[in-house]
């Protein structure tokens, strides 16, 4: 027995100097090889702790940006409130940056060249770390879906998703976007009674259009219908966006803290619509050859694509999120941008009004004629991109320009500081300028990428530009709008780059 005892005894020993040699190596270790790397080519990092690297002052910096608005109504502000990891360490430990999320480095590049060869790139040197990187808390808003996978099945989610949104078919939706729009504006008008000027929020107003639509045009169905499935995915994006910000302990998962159970139930509240919504709208779909037809289609027997129902969910959590929150916030952005630069409003709708009349709504036909607005759009992208930055991480060891990164690196590339680079956009790239994309003009593919570049640039991009086209040029037909003198101007990261406190105009019919 006394035998028995010992041996286990000795197991427990055994495995318990595994486990903390396990940690040393991890947490000791490895940064530690990591960290002279960089810092023999000169990379700098915020002073860090040994457990939880830059975490804490990581928060501390969120914490300060967002405890007020900025001074006034301005565009070089954004940066430092939205993402001042991105101003105030760069202008302290120079460009590129490391900052480490416990053991892990984050490499910040704003090169437009090393932006662009990595984004490019198609020998598997980069993963996409994915929404929530290695956090499995922060993953499951949209995380196991296309914008979270990597390696063949991205690849095969990829092929069979992409012709949902390809421009003839987006084309083919523009009456049901139009038909959205209206049902939207409509309702602003029902809010104003027989007054001729009041103030309304443009981010709800937006939010419940790109919702409307997204269900329209993916799901053959309705906002009223996923209505339950936006909510409990709002909630779940605060609580994606708190484990983000923390070290993630392996396990934490599992233990039933209050927030941990929520996680849990909202997991399974989201999981079981949407098993409802396919049962429903899945046989209408299949002949629509929408974004759910066509994931139905791949998962039927003797399919080369095998997409099993746990994924069609996975991917339908990715699009009613990625659908509703970056397009919503680009036509916030836009026509707050509008209200703010009255001479762009006038030009903007000048030209609406020649190209569709008064009351028309735009077509696939004149939706091309539509130049000022589109010019609007990009430089709206430009300066308020909804997604913020993008990450990959290095697979193996690489070289990149001058630069020597380990394998297991994270990329962090600030599309809203890169865009901003007065090198590339002049001595006014903070302030708003939609003639910089007169005639067409492009820029550097690593210097203007709102929707990505390479292999991973968004598969959502023609619906995102054609609906925020058509949903402006309506606004502008039917409203001018100015800012109120309640809009606080407060750009603020969750997950998209959005108003902290709501984007409030007056709006006057016309
Ligand atoms: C203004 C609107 C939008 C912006 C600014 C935007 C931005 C982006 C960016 C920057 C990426 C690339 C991320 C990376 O390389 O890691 C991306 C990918 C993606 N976007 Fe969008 N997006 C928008 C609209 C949409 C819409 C409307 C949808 C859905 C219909 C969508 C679905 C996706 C998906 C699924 C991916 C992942 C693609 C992949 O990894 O293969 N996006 N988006």
């Amino acid at each position: 027995m006394a035998a028995i005892s010992s041996v286990l005894l000795l197991a427990a020993l055994l495995a318990a100097a595994q486990y903390v040699l396990r940690l040393l190596h991890s947490f000791l270790w490895v940064p530690h090889r990591l960290a002279r790397r960089f810092q023999r080519q000169g990379i700098r990092w915020p002073p860090r702790s040994l457990l939880s690297g830059n975490a804490a002052g990581f928060r501390d910096l969120l914490s300060v940006a967002r405890s007020k608005p900025l001074a006034s109504f301005r565009h070089d502000g954004v940066v430092a409130r939205a993402t001042p990891q991105y101003s105030v360490w760069p202008a302290r430990y120079g460009r590129p940056f490391v900052y480490w999320f416990g053991p892990w480095p984050r490499l910040v590049v704003s090169d437009p060249e090393i932006v662009k060869a990595a984004m490019t790139d198609s020998t598997g040197a980069y993963d996409k770390s994915g929404s929530g990187g290695n956090n499995p808390l922060a993953r499951q808003l949209i995380g196991e879906g296309l914008v979270g996978l990597s390696g063949e099945k991205w690849a095969r989610h990829r092929r069979v998703i992409s012709p949902a949104f390809n421009m003839e078919r987006v084309k083919a939706w523009i009456p049901e976007i139009a038909a959205a729009a209206s049902s939207a504006l409509d309702k602003w008008q029902a809010e104003g009674g027989s007054r001729t000027e009041f103030e309304i929020d443009l981010h709800k107003g937006f939010h419940t259009l790109s919702a409307d639509v997204i269900s329209r045009v993916a799901f053959g169905s309705s906002y009223e219908e996923g209505k339950r499935i936006f909510q409990l995915q709002e909630e779940q994006m605060k609580l994606a966006l708190l484990a983000m910000r923390t070290l993630y302990i392996p396990g934490f998962r599992f233990v039933p803290t209050k927030k941990n159970r929520t996680r849990r139930r909202l997991n399974q509240e989201i999981q079981c619509s949407l098993s409802k919504l396919i049962e429903v709208n899945g046989v209408k779909c299949e002949d629509s050859k929408n974004l759910l037809g066509l994931m139905l289609s791949a998962s039927k027997a003797g399919s080369e694509y095998e997409m099993g129902i746990e994924e069609i969910i996975h991917e339908c959590k990715t699009f009613y999120f990625a659908g509703k929150e970056t397009t919503a916030n680009l036509l916030t952005w836009a026509t707050l941008l509008l209200a703010l630069h009255q001479e762009w409003q006038d030009k903007a709708r000048n030209e609406v009004l020649k190209v569709c009349g008064k009351s028309e709504h735009p077509n696939a036909e004149n939706l091309s004629d539509l130049k000022i607005v589109t010019m609007v759009l990009k430089e709206t992208l430009r300066l308020y991109p909804p997604a913020v930055f993008i990450n990959r991480t290095a697979t193996r060891d690489i070289k990149l320009g001058k630069l020597d990164i380990p394998a297991g690196t994270r990329f962090d590339f600030p599309i809203v500081d890169i865009q901003r680079d007065p090198d590339v956009w002049g001595t006014d790239a903070e302030e708003f300028n939609p003639l910089r994309f007169a005639d067409g003009k492009s820029y550097h593919l690593g210097a203007y990428l709102p929707f990505g570049i390479g292999p991973r640039i968004c598969v959502g991009q023609n619906l995102a530009m054609v609906e925020a086209k058509v949903a402006l040029a309506m606004t502008l037909q039917r409203f001018v709008f100015t800012v109120s003198t309640s809009y606080r101007h407060a750009p603020t990261q969750m997950f998209t780059l959005q108003p902290q406190y709501g984007a409030q105009v007056i709006i006057q019919k016309i």
